[in-house]
């Protein structure tokens, strides 16, 4: 990876943490973004110490505010002309309906659109720098998603664990519509699920009853540690064997069969123009 400049989003804490410190640790330039300068100033120092390799920076933006994914990207085109990995990993469940700053339902907003909005921006650079890999921390939630187009803010009807399995959903939708808008770039583009692992996640859910309680009961007896669960991450960064694979799903570093649902490419078509227009964007179709 030496020579790579590598992109992970959610990466001082949990999968994204041990993903970029394998990168760092196989000589990549990582670029670690996070919320937090604390935390991501914390965990950037760790990164070096580990690793050994000083090539590491701290972007900083709230993938939940488009404004500021926005920042995040015109301050790493200022400082870098190439990306040859970028791995989305920021994501969170929210217990109570919340909106972003930009009306958005909260985990879309962090979830879908910090995927899909930083990654669009960013393509021009991927495609300059191909051979390059998307790669979309998903989830095996998705197979409860469902993506109703009357209600994609879930302002009718609001429930934690559905909204985030429909947020899970809809990253493998982004997947297979990138891919088949990719084609022929020499830019890839995988979705995974990491595995249920022991992570903060959840951690913003704080007070809310059983639910939460079952959750982490459930979490620290059957949870595999963040170093298992970020592998497949790490392998679809990293590993010759996916060279020129894209718009699949893996699990265990295996190519796995999504949910039917995942590979409906009218709702994965549709899914796209509405976050365009959301975003404002017109990318090339
Ligand atoms: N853990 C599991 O069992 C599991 C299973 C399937 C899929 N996943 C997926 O794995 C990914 C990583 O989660 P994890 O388990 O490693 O959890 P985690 O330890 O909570 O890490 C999540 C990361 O996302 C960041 N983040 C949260 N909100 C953000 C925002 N508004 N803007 C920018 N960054 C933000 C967090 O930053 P802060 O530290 O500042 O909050 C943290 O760095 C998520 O996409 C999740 O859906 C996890």
């Amino acid at each position: 990876m030496a020579g790579k400049v590598c992109m992970v989003t959610g990466a001082n804490s949990g999968i994204g943490k041990i993903t970029a410190l394998a990168l760092a640790k196989r000589g990549a330039t990582v670029v670690m973004v996070c919320r937090s300068r604390e935390r991501g100033e914390s965990a950037q120092r760790e990164v070096v110490a580990e690793s050994g390799n000083d090539k590491v920076d701290l972007l900083l933006a709230d993938l939940s505010s488009m404004a500021s994914a926005r920042a995040m990207v015109d301050a790493f085109k200022a400082k870098y002309d190439r990306l040859n990995v970028l791995v989305n990993n920021a994501g969170a469940l929210f217990a109570e309906r919340q909106e972003s700053v930009d009306g958005l339902e909260m985990t879309f907003a962090l979830n879908h659109m910090g995927y899909f909005l930083p990654t669009v921006l960013l393509l021009d650079t991927l495609k300059a720098s191909a051979p390059a890999r998307i790669i979309n921390v998903s989830s095996g939630a998705h197979r409860a998603g469902r993506v109703d187009f009357d209600d994609l803010q879930s302002q009718r009807k609001y429930s934690s664990f559905p909204v985030y399995a429909k947020s899970k959903l809809e990253n493998v939708l982004f997947t297979v519509e990138l891919a088949r808008r990719l084609e022929g770039t020499g830019v890839t583009v995988n979705a995974l699920h990491p595995g249920f692992v022991r992570t903060n996640f959840g951690g913003n859910s704080t007070g809310n009853g059983i639910v939460t309680l079952l959750f982490r009961l459930f979490v620290k007896f059957f949870a595999i540690s963040p170093d298992k669960g970020a592998e497949t991450s790490i392998y679809l960064a990293t590993s010759p064997d996916v060279e020129g694979v894209t718009g699949q799903y893996f699990d265990k570093k295996k190519a796995a069969e999504p949910a039917s649902q995942a590979k409906n490419m009218e709702t994965a078509r549709r899914l796209w123009q509405e976050s365009e227009r959301l975003a404002g964007l017109s990318a090339p179709r």
